[in-house]
């Protein structure tokens, strides 16, 4: 079957990280007698120097029309300078928004082979860390109304103030809940839904909207956690984590530390979904301006990034166990990229260690 994957290789080390995840779907084609098309788009700061806007129509035409989406990275200090709206980052949220990708889906696991890599103590990080970040992804405060109002050199003083709005409602947040629910049915069947509703009236409504939606999923159980206490138990006991519930910004901050707690920021992926099958795949890392195209890169979280596209866009479930597989027994014979090498590690660069992965997948039984 032919599926056709818009790519958007980015900046900073994402063009490198894509070529690796290339690779592996070739390997994956070939191995199991499928045909991946590519079609190379561009966004954020590569589409800002070439078109002068970060998101240029025809990137977001061409995601409609394709089957999935695979992502590297955008922004880089050279953007920095840019208003707002025309920053690399603003073609990452306008892609989201255009392919109405409400529902971020980040897990964090701390793979057997990497166990040494996590900063916790060996008594925390030995129970083990499997957690899924449900993030909500085009609502909250990253979509609200802002403003800044300039009221500098007035007579009184600098009375410049600028605002940011988080607002949701009902729908919006059953709909990211229902994901929620339905990827604990097939997991630990244990929700932890984190707000701020000892403060926030958008918490308190999130809150009772994923209560009242448990009754029709009667054997999830579902914990609400402030989000300091979270940030707090993450690093204290990150084991009580199965499914975790939040808002865009509770999920843009927890995401980084449950995988910074993995200790491995450069091997986690990510799927960011909608009412549909087309999905966009990204690594939560960043583009790494300081190590760009130097092969140094880790391409680990965006080729399990792949992995996650064969099995929730395509239902390509046998095709996603096989990549995982593949990145597991390269980084079990200690085979590592910079960022998560070990004593004894034999340390490759970033096409190299998607060559391997990509082998191991042709040798696989
Ligand atoms: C992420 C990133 C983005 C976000 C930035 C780059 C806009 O941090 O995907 O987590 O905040 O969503
Ligand atoms: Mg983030």
């Amino acid at each position: 079957m032919e599926y056709k994957i818009a790519v958007i290789d980015g900046d900073g080390i994402g063009p490198e990280v894509c070529a690796a995840a290339l690779q592996v779907f070739d390997a994956v084609g070939k191995k199991y007698r499928h045909d991946f098309r590519f079609e190379h788009v561009l966004m954020g700061g590569a589409a800002i120097d070439k078109t002068g806007v970060p998101l240029p129509k025809t990137t977001v035409d061409i995601c409609k029309k394709s089957n999935s989406v695979l992502l590297g990275a955008v922004g880089g200090p050279k953007w920095d300078g840019l208003p707002g709206h025309l920053r690399p980052e603003a073609g990452l949220l306008g892609i989201r928004k255009a392919l109405n990708l409400y529902a971020n889906i980040r897990p964090a696991v701390l793979l057997n082979a990497l166990k040494k890599t996590c900063p916790l103590r060996a008594d925390i990080r030995d129970n083990g860390i499997n957690i899924i970040v449900v993030r909500e992804l085009t609502g909250g405060i990253y979509f609200g109304k802002r403003k800044t109002v300039d009221k500098s050199g007035g007579a009184d003083g600098d009375k410049t103030y600028a605002y940011d709005t988080e607002k949701y409602s009902v729908d919006e947040i059953k709909r990211i809940a229902v994901k929620a629910y339905e990827i604990a049915s097939k997991r630990q069947k244990k929700i932890i839904s984190v707000d701020k509703a000892n403060v926030l009236d958008s918490s308190r409504l999130w809150r009772k909207t994923v209560h009242e939606l448990n009754a029709e999923y009667p054997d999830i159980e579902v914990v609400d956690m402030l989000v300091d206490n979270a940030a707090m138990q993450l690093v204290k006991n990150p084991s009580q984590f199965d499914v975790v519930l939040t808002s865009n910004m509770f999920g843009d901050i927890l995401s980084d530390e449950a995988a910074m707690i993995t200790g491995s920021i450069g091997i986690l992926a990510s799927a960011s979904l909608g009412g549909g099958n087309l999905g966009l795949y990204e690594p939560i890392h960043g583009s790494a301006p300081d190590i760009a195209g130097q092969d140094k890169a880790n391409p680990v979280a965006t080729i399990l990034s792949a992995a996650m596209m064969l099995g929730m866009s395509f239902g390509l479930d046998r095709e996603s166990a096989a990549v995982e597989a593949a990145v597991n027994s390269v980084l079990e014979k200690n085979i590592r990229t910079a960022d998560i090498k070990e004593a004894g590690s034999t340390v490759v660069g970033c096409k190299e260690m998607g060559t391997l992965i990509a082998e191991e997948i042709l040798k696989a039984h």
